[in-house]
């Protein structure tokens, strides 16, 4: 009798638990919660708006709120949005309009494109866009993450590039700094942007392990002081693929219960291993090199953040194939928070390629359909939390999934 009467309300609770988090999150042990000790997963996807132009990505394919329903609508709670550092220290770039910035690259039929869909945006600076893009995503209750993907605007990463580690030509660690505490202060006072990465993908050669703990910490510190409510996000050598070196040695600051570390895996990160092996023994042999690498971290107490991670949506490549299996089954065994690459279905402006389509992208080209549905199918499973449910401290996925079946 009770069981009737409840079961419907769980199932009310379980439907609405992606919508009203009690913000700010932190950390407890390997797990992020809300205000209440309750565990908030991150199921997030990857939002782009660090390329040449600096405008967030699809702004000239669909109106903005329509873009942010999407997003709600497949399953995400949360976006990792990308920045580049100019974007807050180089006044004359963040001062640009849309206009303008895409004027610089030829763009002319995506400023007829903001003219149709986001006129409002069309003749604002760049930063007030980026801002606008974070105010509608905490309207409709979407979680941000504010990710410093590179200082100089355009697509990351090369090892070459110059912003990959401190100390490369547009990577001074002070500058860096200055830029973070500036983004951290723009946002202090708006709940729903839960955290921030420090650094997309380090690599190249200056990368050393004393930089990285000396600069890390400064970085986290300085964030913090600035906005205290964020999780800080630091990411490892290699591409994100490796912090090791935390085996030895835990990073030392003043706070706790804000820290999480993030990892990158695509079937790329493991070179031609998909190609050539059976498909079960390089799983094997993957998960046990990123379990070595990183995924030990929640043994150690830290949320372990998988802040990329994607296949070619066409389905038609078979290392992505294989590797996806892979991959979700590690991610659904430890339940690990996430964000897809990538929303995106097309850029503006991407490598010198004038609206190049993106076929990692959740969305198609004119960022109306979903691109691939039997994709969203599979990574639905991922999407509910299966330990824990904020409202339910002893309440776990598993078992409400057994007590309604
Ligand atoms: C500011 O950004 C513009 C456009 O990307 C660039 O040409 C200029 O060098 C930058 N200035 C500084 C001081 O970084
Ligand atoms: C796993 O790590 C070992 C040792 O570092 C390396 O030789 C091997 O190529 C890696 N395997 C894969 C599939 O990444």
């Amino acid at each position: 009798m009770i069981m009737h009467l409840l079961l419907p309300l769980f199932s009310l609770l379980i439907l609405s638990h992606s919508m009203s988090q009690a913000l700010p999150l932190s950390t407890h042990s390997r797990w992020i919660v809300d205000e209440h000790r309750q565990r908030v997963k991150l199921a997030c996807v990857n939002w782009v708006s660090h390329l040449d132009s600096v405008v967030t990505e699809g702004l000239s394919k669909q109106p903005i709120d329509v873009i942010i329903k999407k997003i709600k609508g497949m399953g995400f709670n949360c976006v990792r949005l990308t920045w580049p550092i100019y974007l807050v220290t180089n006044d004359s770039l963040a001062s640009l309009t849309v206009r303008q910035s895409f004027l610089n690259f030829g763009l002319t039929n995506d400023i007829l494109g903001i003219q149709a869909n986001n006129p409002s945006f069309l003749d604002l600076s760049l930063i007030k866009v980026f801002q606008a893009v974070v105010t509608s995503l905490s309207d409709n209750k979407v979680m941000v993450i504010l990710d410093n993907h590179l200082t100089k605007p355009g697509w990351c990463c090369s090892r070459t590039d110059g912003n990959g580690f401190f100390g490369d030509k547009y990577f001074e660690p002070n500058f860096w700094i200055h830029g973070l505490r500036k983004m951290a202060t723009l946002f202090k006072d708006n709940p729903n942007v839960i955290g921030m990465s420090l650094r997309n993908e380090l690599r190249g050669p200056r990368q050393n392990v004393n930089d990285w703990y000396r600069y890390m910490q400064k970085g986290a510190e300085a964030v913090h002081r600035a906005n205290p409510n964020v999780l800080v996000i630091l990411s490892g050598f290699n591409f994100d693929k490796d912090l090791s070196f935390l085996h030895n040695k835990p990073v030392t600051l003043s706070f706790k219960d804000k820290l999480v570390f993030e990892v990158h895996w695509y079937a790329f990160s493991d070179r031609s291993a998909w190609k050539y092996g059976d498909p079960k023994q390089v799983c094997h042999q993957v998960v046990q090199n990123y379990t070595r690498m990183v995924g030990f971290l929640p043994k150690q107490g830290y949320p372990l953040f998988v802040s990329e991670w994607g296949v070619d949506l066409r389905g038609t490549d078979a290392n992505d194939n294989k590797y996806l299996d892979c991959f979700l089954k590690w991610v659904s065994k430890h339940d690990f928070d996430w964000a897809l690459w990538t929303l995106v279905g097309s850029y503006y402006f991407r490598e010198g390629v004038v609206g190049m389509e993106e076929y990692y992208g959740i969305l198609d080209y004119d960022w109306v359909r979903v691109r691939n549905s039997k994709f969203l199918d599979k990574i639905s499973a991922i999407q509910s939390p299966r330990h824990g449910n904020y409202y339910f401290r002893h309440f776990t996925y598993d078992n409400a999934t057994s007590l309604i079946a």
